[in-house]
């Protein structure tokens, strides 16, 4: 027998010892008879378990990237309300005059264009709003000076509008 087809054959003969284990695992006594098969299987429980543990922890990264906040929303809503954009937009759960000047802006998040040309990424609807006339140099939304700082918390409020 080649050395390979040795090792095989001894983890075949492994894995028949683990289940035995399992098997007279209800038997305390005989269990410890049999402590090497059951080191094995502890060895590979700990194994296993390492890997779910670096997996999940990859998979909240992962999902920690993409729930990452673009600014904070409830601060973006008192800037809306401090810029005054309800003066001529309907915005949801912004009290104010709820003018029609510009669209309104419910659902905005789920709008795939903004002013018409831009595709809605978070950095197009900061750029927009420290910029209207970017596109469009006759855009009738003022530029209102809004920093940077407040563009991205407005944009954060503006995206949970779905
Ligand atoms: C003086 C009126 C006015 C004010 C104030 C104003 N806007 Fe606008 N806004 C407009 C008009 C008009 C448009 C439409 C422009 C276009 O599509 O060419 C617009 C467009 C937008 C759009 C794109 C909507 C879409 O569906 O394309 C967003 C988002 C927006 N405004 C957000 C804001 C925010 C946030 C503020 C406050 C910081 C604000 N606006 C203040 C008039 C205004």
């Amino acid at each position: 027998m080649n050395q390979r087809a040795e090792g095989r054959a001894q983890s075949a003969d492994a894995r028949t010892r683990s289940a035995e284990g399992r098997g007279r695992s209800a038997d305390g006594r005989v269990r410890s008879a049999d402590g090497r098969g059951r080191s094995t299987d502890l060895r590979q429980l700990l194994l296993r378990s390492a890997l779910c543990a670096l997996l999940s922890l990859l998979a909240a990264c992962k999902a920690h990237e993409q729930a990452q906040p673009i600014g904070d929303a409830a601060h973006g809503k008192q800037l809306i309300d401090k810029y005054g954009c309800a003066a001529c937009h309907v915005i949801p759960q912004i009290e104010g005059p709820k003018g029609m000047v510009g669209p309104p802006l419910e659902h905005i998040a789920s709008r795939q264009i903004i002013g018409g040309k831009l595709t809605n990424t978070p950095q197009n609807m900061m750029a927009w709003l420290q910029n209207p006339q970017m596109i469009d140099p006759n855009n009738s939304m003022p530029n209102l000076g809004v920093t940077p700082a407040d563009a991205r918390d407005i944009t954060a409020f503006l995206e949970s509008l779905k």
